[in-house]
């Protein structure tokens, strides 16, 4: 099984969802399996993807026993990329989705749907509770997705907290990969100020070096539904998300020569 990754935030509108779809979009312009996972009960994946024109079958209908698990598991044209919505969940299922995050039953299927991809990607709802709590508790690492706002800023002690919780009492295979900053305009010296606080407020390496621009073409992609690589001269836009993909996976080697370095004495053999 490859790695799943949750992509978080606590607040609400900072490019979970649009994070989610370009940066699988991308891993899977590098070669890699791709699945997206729609964790929130808005459903935004299957907005911005268009998932329904598919199927409106998702994690909730699994969960209830209406149908199977490779069900919702729908190919894109890219046969590289796949996408499971949440589904259509009524109040009540959304309690009951609540009630399979704290069961362990949706961290199950997650690792079940898991199976045979290189990453899976869930698109977390936005804020620290008991499903993103479960989402953090199913997955190998998250990705936090911050917005240079005073808000966001002051957000971030305890997204950290819940994910140290997280590991500590629930996941201790949780990691980090690291914070994203999304919508930057380079141009406002007040978001430009507020860049240096929140890069200052952490260890340089929890942040990826990629940053996110702000760039009308990722509403006019949410618009299509697609990532913003498939807009008529969407390429500039996507290039930001090659290369977090690229640091992505650069990270992930690095943790895992650092693991054999451990495992080993030095030389070459
Ligand atoms: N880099 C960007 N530049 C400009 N607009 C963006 C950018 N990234 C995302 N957006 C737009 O911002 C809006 C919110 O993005 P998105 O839905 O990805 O946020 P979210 O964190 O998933 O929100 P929610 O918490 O409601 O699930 C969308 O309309 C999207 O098109
Ligand atoms: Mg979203």
């Amino acid at each position: 099984m490859g790695k799943i990754i949750a992509i978080a935030s606590q607040k609400g509108g900072v490019g979970k969802t649009t994070t989610t779809l370009n940066l699988g979009f991308s891993l899977s312009r590098f070669g890699s399996k791709v699945l997206l996972i729609d964790g929130d009960p808005q459903g935004g994946m299957a907005i911005a993807s268009n998932l329904k024109k598919r199927t409106t079958l998702g994690l909730v209908d699994v969960l209830q026993g209406r149908c199977d698990a490779k069900e919702v598991v729908m190919t894109t044209k890219d046969q590289s990329l796949s996408i499971a919505g949440i589904g259509q969940p009524s109040p009540e299922e959304v309690f009951a989705l609540e009630e399979a995050a704290h069961n362990g039953k949706l961290g199950e299927l997650i690792r079940r749907i898991a199976d045979g991809f290189d990453y899976v990607l869930i698109d977390a709802p936005a804020g620290i509770g008991s499903l993103v709590t479960a989402l953090l508790a199913a997955a190998d690492g998250v990705i936090l997705v911050i917005v240079p706002r005073m808000l966001s800023l002051k957000s971030l002690p305890s997204f950290l907290a819940l994910t140290q919780w997280v590991q500590q009492n629930k996941n201790a295979a949780l990691s980090l990969e690291g914070v994203v900053l999304t919508m930057f305009n380079p141009t406002s010296p007040t978001e430009s100020s507020l860049l240096e606080e929140i890069k200052a407020s952490l260890p340089a390496e929890v942040f990826f070096r990629t940053v996110i621009p702000s760039e009308d073409l990722f509403e006019q992609a949410s618009v299509r539904a697609i990532p913003v690589a498939l807009l008529p001269g969407g390429q500039q836009a996507a290039k930001p998300y090659l290369d977090l993909a690229m640091e992505l996976k650069e990270r992930e080697l690095l943790t895992q020569r650092g693991e054999q370095d451990d495992d080993q004495t030095i030389g070459l053999f």
